[in-house]
């Protein structure tokens, strides 16, 4: 069970945990993303889903967010609701700015139906594009991302490339050897 609404998240984690059946829970009532830490913010809707799932499954919770150099780290946690339109709001604050570098992070705590929790991170290294927004896959930031040692923004280079390299598919493929690890 991944606790989100969100269908890329899912497709993203699903191709990285190919054993694991997961489904989205959507509802409307999650607790607010207040936490002062990605991993807070996770542990938040892992611990709501749990209450919700079926008890026998895992439950996935994930937070995650963009990180400028430029800007100190920010928006990170707060990537999410930092500004109606995210993308526009970087492109203002990094104008003119020769220090583009920027990283996706994403955190995720699992729960075991004992209950015990796994926490796991994995990034994205890259920079924030100058000119328009480019490519039309992925979601957020992706029309301005181009990782490092690529040319393309995540947008254009798509849902395929990001099921492969993503922060959140490397988090999961994390997941998967820690899971492994412990003994399933
Ligand atoms: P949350 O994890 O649902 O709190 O959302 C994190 C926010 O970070 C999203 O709304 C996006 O703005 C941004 N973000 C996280 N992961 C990605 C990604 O893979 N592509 C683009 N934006 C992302």
């Amino acid at each position: 069970m991944l606790a989100s609404g969100n269908p890329h998240k899912l497709a993203e984690l699903g191709a990285a945990l190919p054993e694991w059946e997961l489904e989205l829970l959507p509802r409307g009532d999650y607790p607010p993303e207040a936490g002062a830490t990605y991993e807070e913010n996770a542990r938040g809707k892992a611990r709501f889903g749990r209450l919700h799932a079926d008890p026998g499954t895992w439950v996935i919770g994930e937070d995650s967010g963009i990180e400028a150099a430029a800007l100190g780290g920010r928006p990170g946690v707060a990537s999410a609701r930092w500004a109606d339109d995210g993308v526009a709001r970087l492109q203002h604050e990094l104008a003119g700015v020769g220090d583009r570098r920027a990283r996706y992070v994403c955190v995720m705590v699992a729960i075991d139906p004992a209950g015990r929790e796994l926490v796991v991170t994995g990034t994205l290294e890259g920079a924030i594009s100058t000119g328009p927004p480019r490519g039309d896959e992925g979601f957020g930031y992706d029309p301005v991302f181009v990782p490092d040692g690529e040319s393309l923004t995540v947008a254009e280079l798509g849902n395929a490339w990001k099921l492969e390299h993503s922060h959140r598919a490397r988090a999961a493929a994390a997941l998967a050897s820690a899971v492994r690890e412990r003994g399933g």
